[in-house]
């Protein structure tokens, strides 16, 4: 998920001493709250609201990177789909709710077989898991299994547990209807991280407290995605190649007079990656974070993004939401999936109803072209 809090909103001044505007929230699904407002917002899990430490991050050193799933030996999955497992399918190509789980009791073998039914379903939700009340350490002992922890270099965190990435929606009217004067709508699809030299490969969010109905988040297979297009058009963007950058969202954020925790990473990744476990390709770009595709002029680039994504967007055969129900934990796969939270828990007076979710990102390969020579 996009990424910018800023902890203070300034008063900006412009150069000629007029007032000048206020941005808008780069994302309205994170919070844009002041710190001395935190006290005054209801949760019943008030050491998950943000904040924002002044710590730095340096550049992340490459890392060898071997995913959990490519150790399971018997694919039927015997140590996590255990008699009195259950696994409905939300749609039939994308998404499960699986229940009769409990992931903080999965050995590690379960685990690592969770990893493939991740990259097989490439959604799953576990409804009433104890995991959300075991604390931070746990949670984040449980996603380091799947990979390394990733720290977010703007948004709001836990005191002293920067892997978690806080997403916290209550009331905000005003800073709604601001951003609703200027934007058509509130989704952003996007991979999380995607500009990291190793992106997360698998992500867990957690809701600690959510709306009765709505804040769902929609995910999108972007190798279905791929598959759809001609074998002349699949063909062409093997061979390319798109800049992933956090600059604009660090730039944003310091313009806000947020907290900023890292310079921005500009990396250079394929346009379609090959997925470690299923050996499908997938579409990779989004909403947010891509610059460019490179070798191309900028209509022409900005002509094949918007065509990419438009057809990734519109496309609700590939697609599948989730409905959070208490204490659910997702599950989900960030090298085959585009999400976006829907923030429709609106109400006039009050702004936004209550939404307050954790997410920790597990860090993968470094995303894998189709052909050799582009790596
Ligand atoms: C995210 O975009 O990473 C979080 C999705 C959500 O808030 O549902």
């Amino acid at each position: 998920m996009p990424s910018s809090a800023p902890v203070r909103r300034p008063k900006l001044q412009a150069s000629n001493g007029c007032k000048t505007e206020v941005p808008i929230s780069y994302d309205i699904n994170i919070p844009y709250v002041d710190v001395d407002q935190q006290s005054k917002i209801k949760t019943n899990y008030p050491q998950y609201l943000p904040s924002w430490d002044p710590i730095w991050f340096d550049p992340l050193p490459p890392f060898e990177y071997e995913d959990p799933a490519l150790r399971v030996q018997d694919r039927t999955k015997p140590n996590l789909l255990r008699p009195g497992v259950t696994v409905n399918h939300i749609q039939p190509s994308l998404g499960s709710v699986v229940e009769g789980v409990q992931l903080s009791q999965l050995s590690d073998t379960a685990k690592d077989e969770l990893a493939l039914l991740i990259a097989e379903r490439k959604v799953l939700a576990f409804p009433a898991q104890d995991l959300i009340d075991a604390g931070p350490e746990a949670q984040e002992q449980f996603m380091r299994h799947f990979g390394k922890p990733n720290y977010q270099p703007v948004s709001g965190s836990m005191k002293g547990h920067p892997a978690f990435h806080i997403i916290h929606r209550d009331g905000n009217r005003e800073e709604i209807a601001r951003f609703l004067e200027q934007r058509t709508t509130t989704t952003l699809w996007h991979q999380d991280v995607s500009y990291e030299i190793q992106p997360p490969g698998y992500v867990m969010l957690g809701l600690l407290d959510g709306p009765q109905v709505g804040g769902d988040t929609v995910f999108a297979a972007t190798d279905m995605a791929y598959k759809r297009l001609s074998p002349t058009l699949r063909g062409f963007l093997d061979t390319l190649s798109a800049m992933h950058s956090s600059a604009k969202m660090i730039s944003h954020t310091r313009l806000t007079g947020g907290l900023v925790r890292k310079d921005p990473v500009n990396t250079e990744h394929p346009l379609v990656r090959v997925h470690p476990v299923t050996g499908e390709r997938c579409l990779f770009l989004n909403g947010e974070f891509i610059t460019r595709i490179q070798g191309m002029k900028e209509p022409e680039s900005k002509w094949m993004l918007d065509f990419l994504m438009q057809h990734m967007m519109t496309g609700h055969d590939f697609q599948a939401r989730v409905r959070w129900q208490p204490r659910t934990i997702v599950l989900f796969d960030n090298r085959s999936t585009l999400h976006s939270a829907i923030v429709d828990y609106l109400d006039e007076e009050h702004g936004a109803q209550s939404r307050h979710i954790f997410r920790l990102g597990a860090l993968a390969e470094k995303p894998v072209p189709v052909y050799e020579e582009f790596d």
